[in-house]
């Protein structure tokens, strides 16, 4: 196929910037029909957008002879439904991070997947596609530090983004699931390792409104791996000077910090208040070529009919560990983590 026709189910603050994504920069792709359940939405997608089809039900938009692959950019809360489904129809997928809000749930979508082997069924970690992080593996590979043995990492948005998330949370899967997501795959990754033991603690330490929808503001956790080696993650809504999301991989022989400070560009600023760097406010300025990237890679493995390995096995890690630091936080003890 010379251009990869895509259908998109949800058009919120990430399905807008997907779309704009596909529509300037991915070449061999076009968006054909989205799906969304907000009417503001939808006549954004029929007026700004000009794509030919909208629905209001996924479904409607399954039904679309014309279509190559749906990307799903939906509310976390409805990943695993519109997977099951897409898939069912017959579509290569992509699904934003977390797959689902529970192990079962993830296990079904995958039971689903291996059924129809020859569609591709992708969940997105767009940090791996990030030139830094993927540099860091590409050096510990190389045996640059030894034997890695600790990996800290955090996502940590600014402040200004809480009123965003008031609304957002509830569909989330709370902090664990949608910050910590990203970070549980680093340290996964860069250990070359799974999650055997975890130990969270938090708190609504700034926005009490956290708090009462059973989730936290500032979290942070203790991971111990399966090969022995540690992890240390941290989330926060709250950071005063930016987005700061990072990470550090020591090993035997040496250090790797990636995106500490994540600035705005290479300057440093000397004056009255000291000596600083301006950072990056969104995780949309730090990490908006990862998603391009991501989106590419999604396109051009339909386009070839190349398999991605492992995608769906790297989401049901993430939410089987995410749901365990969501219990440890609750329970306020350690968890072992059952395969
Ligand atoms: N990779 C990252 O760094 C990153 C960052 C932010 C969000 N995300 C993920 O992206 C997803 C969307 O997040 P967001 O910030 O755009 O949320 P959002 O609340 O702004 O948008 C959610 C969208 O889903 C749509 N939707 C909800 N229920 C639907 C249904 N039944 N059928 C069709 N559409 C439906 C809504 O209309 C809306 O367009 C989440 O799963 C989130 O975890 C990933």
């Amino acid at each position: 196929m010379e251009i990869v026709k895509l259908g998109i189910i949800g058009l919120g603050r990430m399905g807008k910037h997907y779309a704009s994504i596909i529509q300037t920069r991915i070449k061999n792709a076009s968006i054909i029909g989205i799906c969304s359940v907000n009417d503001d939405e939808l006549d954004f997608a029929k007026y700004k957008l000009e794509v030919p089809y909208t629905f209001s039900n996924h479904k409607q938009l399954l039904e679309l002879n014309e279509l190559d692959a749906v990307m799903i950019i939906s509310s976390t809360t409805e990943h695993a439904r519109h997977m099951i489904d897409v898939i069912q129809a017959g579509y290569h997928v992509f699904c934003e991070k977390p797959l689902a809000l529970s192990v079962e749930d993830c296990q079904k979508v995958i039971r689903v997947a291996e059924s129809k082997p020859s569609q591709i069924s992708v969940v997105g970690f767009n940090r791996r596609f990030d030139k830094s992080y993927a540099y860091a593996k590409k050096k510990i590979e190389e045996g640059l530090i030894g034997t890695p043995f600790k990996v800290k990492s955090q996502t940590v948005d600014k402040d200004t983004l809480v009123g965003f998330q008031k609304n957002y949370v509830q569909n989330s899967g709370g902090i664990f699931l949608d910050y910590n997501a990203h970070d549980i795959d680093l340290a996964r990754w860069f250990l070359d390792s799974e999650f055997s033991h975890v130990y969270s603690l938090g708190g609504s330490f700034k926005h009490e409104v956290f708090a009462e929808m059973g989730d936290a503001d500032n979290v942070m956790t203790l991971g111990r791996m399966e090969n022995g080696t540690m992890a240390h993650l941290i989330a926060s809504r709250t950071a005063a000077h930016g987005h700061d999301t990072y990470a550090e991989i020591t090993g035997t022989e040496g250090t790797l910090r990636v995106g500490r400070p994540a600035g705005v560009n290479l300057v440093e600023i000397y004056d009255k208040h000291g000596a600083r760097r301006e950072v990056v406010s969104t995780f949309l300025e730090r990490f908006g070529e990862s998603f391009e990237l991501q989106i590419q890679h999604f396109v051009d493995s339909v386009q070839q009919g190349n398999r991605v390995p492992h995608s769906l096995q790297n989401a049901l890690e993430a939410t089987r560990v995410g749901v365990a630091m969501t219990r440890s936080f609750m329970m306020k003890k350690e968890i072992q983590i059952e395969r």
